[in-house]
Order: C-alpha cells, then structure tokens, then sequence
C-alpha cells in the first residue's frame, strides 16, 4: 500500500489522519493566516463532491451571469483553490502552470484577488484559515456526496492527476484506513454538518444538485445575498451552461489545459483510456455499482456506519 500511494516519500499527516503532499508545508502557514474578507465566497468540499460543478454555478451568480467570461478565463484563476500549489507540486508540467498563471503560490495568488473573491479549498476543518472560521463573515458552501461514488470517483481522479499506480481493492483498502490524500472524506464532513445551522454556511449533497439543480440554485442565490431578481430563463441558461455534456467538453473547467500540459500523458494515452480517468468523468449516482464487490461493500458499510456512528448524516446511494 505505501509503494501504491507513495505515502511515505511525498506525503504528510497533517492532524486529525488528514494527509497532504509534503510540499503543503510551504503554505501551510499562509493558508493558517489568510486575511478572509467580509465578502468573500469559499467553496469547501472533499475532492470529488462536484465542486468544480457548484463552484461555477456560484461563480455565474456571484457575477451577474457573465458566460462569457466563464468561458474564456480559466476557473481555477477566477476561483482559485487555496491549497493548489502543494497538489500538483512535483509535476514539474502542472506547477509550472501554477507558477505562470498565478505568478507565485496559489494563496499568495488568492490574496491578491479584487474583491468579491471566489475561492476553493478541500482542507479539512481545523486546517482553514483561522480567521474564516473565527468570525463567521464571509460565506462557505460545503458540498458533499455519497462516500461510495465519491472513493470511485477519486480513485479515477488519483490516476490521472497524481499518476497513481494502485488496484481498486488496495485504493478502497487505503481509504479504510484513512490513508487517501486528505483522508477520510466522512470525517472531513463532519465538522461541517455540525456547522449546517450557522448563517454563514449553506450545506449541499451532490445527489440533491442531480435531483432538483434549479432548486439549488436558489437556494445558492438567497445565501449568497444576489442583488439579481433570477427568472426561470436566468436559472434555465445556468442549469444549460453546466449540464454534464457541456461541462465536460469547456477547457474552462474540464483541466485539460493542465493535465495535458504533460506531453509524455498526453502521447502515450488513448480517447478510451482518458475517457475512463477524466476530470469530469460520468456524472451519475450510483457508478459505484459497477466497481464494488459483495466483499467491498460489506466491509465500506462498516466503516460508514463506524465514521457516522455519532451522526445522524444520511446519503442517498442510487
Ligand atoms: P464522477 O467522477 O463520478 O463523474 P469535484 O469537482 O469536486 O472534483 O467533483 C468531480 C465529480 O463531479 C466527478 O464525478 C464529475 O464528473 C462530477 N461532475 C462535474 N461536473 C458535473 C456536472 N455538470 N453534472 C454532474 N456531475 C458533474
């Protein structure tokens, strides 16, 4: 399991089984001190929840429906997640990306925003700037999904952003012992959901944004305060500019300006094979019945109900 995830060279136990590439350590103490402003929007998740997905709906709102220019900048500089630059720290193609586009490290990047600033982060709760969680100003939006979609969703992620070299068995296998980059993505909820009733912060399910997105969408729009009246057509054009089908194919948001930064990826990998491990991949509930076993599933709904025993989260699976 260490030779599969690389754990003990490139990665570090940052508190409470959250695991972080090491490089975290570089920002970790910008990201502590990050000057929150009043105004501002975090989107908070465990990666895999649909947060590229939320963010940019939250984006379109924030910005008076401007498409256009969602679809021309890139949404990780108009939405920058804090904790970037430690994630794509040793590929050298996607740092330098980093570098470039954001002229130093990502938190300094963020920093330097002009206000209303949208930003992202998947740092778990006690890793937060402390000043966002002190004074309870500016928004979060958490977003979660269902633990079983989103390990399989993850583990496609991890081989293709982190050139993971592990089986299904031995990734879910890593994930019961917590020892998946962030951790355990339950715990990482948790704190959250306790939150849910504080007025700064909106708590989301994947599986509620596939059942009734344009009542999400208000819902979105009432926390973020909206000065725009939004009509049925305003909600219509959102819910049409990030369905899957569109979402996937807009390099805005799809990654592929980073990840095929990497040309040896991109020769040596076949339309088949990346349309398995894509960054916006299939969209569904349920995918996770196509990749677990009997065997696995008995033993991720022991640990589900080991992680929530004190909780009363549900998910929706199907
Ligand atoms: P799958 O791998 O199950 O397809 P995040 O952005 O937090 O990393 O989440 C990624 C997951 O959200 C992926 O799940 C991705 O396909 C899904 N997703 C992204 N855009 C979506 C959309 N417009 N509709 C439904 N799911 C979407």
């Amino acid at each position: 399991l260490d030779r599969a995830f690389h754990i003990k060279n490139n990665f570090i136990d940052a508190g409470h089984g959250c695991i972080l590439p090491k490089r975290y350590r570089d920002i970790s103490e910008q990201i502590k001190n990050f000057d929150i402003r009043t105004d501002d929007v975090f989107l908070c998740s465990f990666p895999r929840s649909g947060s590229t997905w939320l963010q940019e709906i939250l984006w379109l709102l924030g910005n008076n429906l401007d498409f256009s220019k969602a679809r021309v900048i890139i949404q990780q500089v108009r939405n920058p997640t804090l904790e970037l630059s430690a994630l794509f720290s040793d590929d050298k193609n996607k740092a330098d990306w980093i570098k470039d586009t954001m002229k130093g490290n990502s938190v300094e990047f963020a920093h330097s925003m002009t206000s209303q600033r949208f930003l992202k982060t998947h740092l778990p709760w006690h890793l937060l700037p402390d000043k966002l969680k002190r004074e309870n100003s500016a928004k979060i939006i958490y977003t979660t999904r269902n633990p079983k979609d989103q390990i399989v969703s993850f583990y496609h992620y991890c081989l293709l952003a982190h050139q993971m070299d592990c089986s299904f068995e031995d990734f879910i296998d890593l994930c019961l012992e917590d020892k998946i980059v962030y951790g355990s993505p339950l715990k990482h909820m948790l704190p959250f959901y306790d939150r849910r009733n504080q007025q700064n912060i909106l708590f989301i399910k994947y599986e509620d944004m596939k059942k009734d997105l344009p009542a999400i969408i208000r819902q979105c729009a009432k926390h973020l305060e909206i000065k725009r009246e939004l009509t049925n057509r305003d909600i219509e054009e959102i819910c049409d500019y990030v369905k899957f089908e569109k979402m996937e194919k807009n390099s805005s948001v799809n990654l592929e300006t980073i990840v095929f930064r990497d040309q040896e990826f991109k020769t040596n990998i076949d339309s088949e094979q990346y349309n398995k491990v894509k960054f916006i991949r299939k969209g569904c509930v349920g995918d996770w019945q196509n990749y677990f076993t009997s065997e696995i599933n008995e033993k991720f709904d022991k640990w589900i109900e080991e992680q929530l025993k004190s909780s009363d989260m549900t998910f929706d699976y199907v």
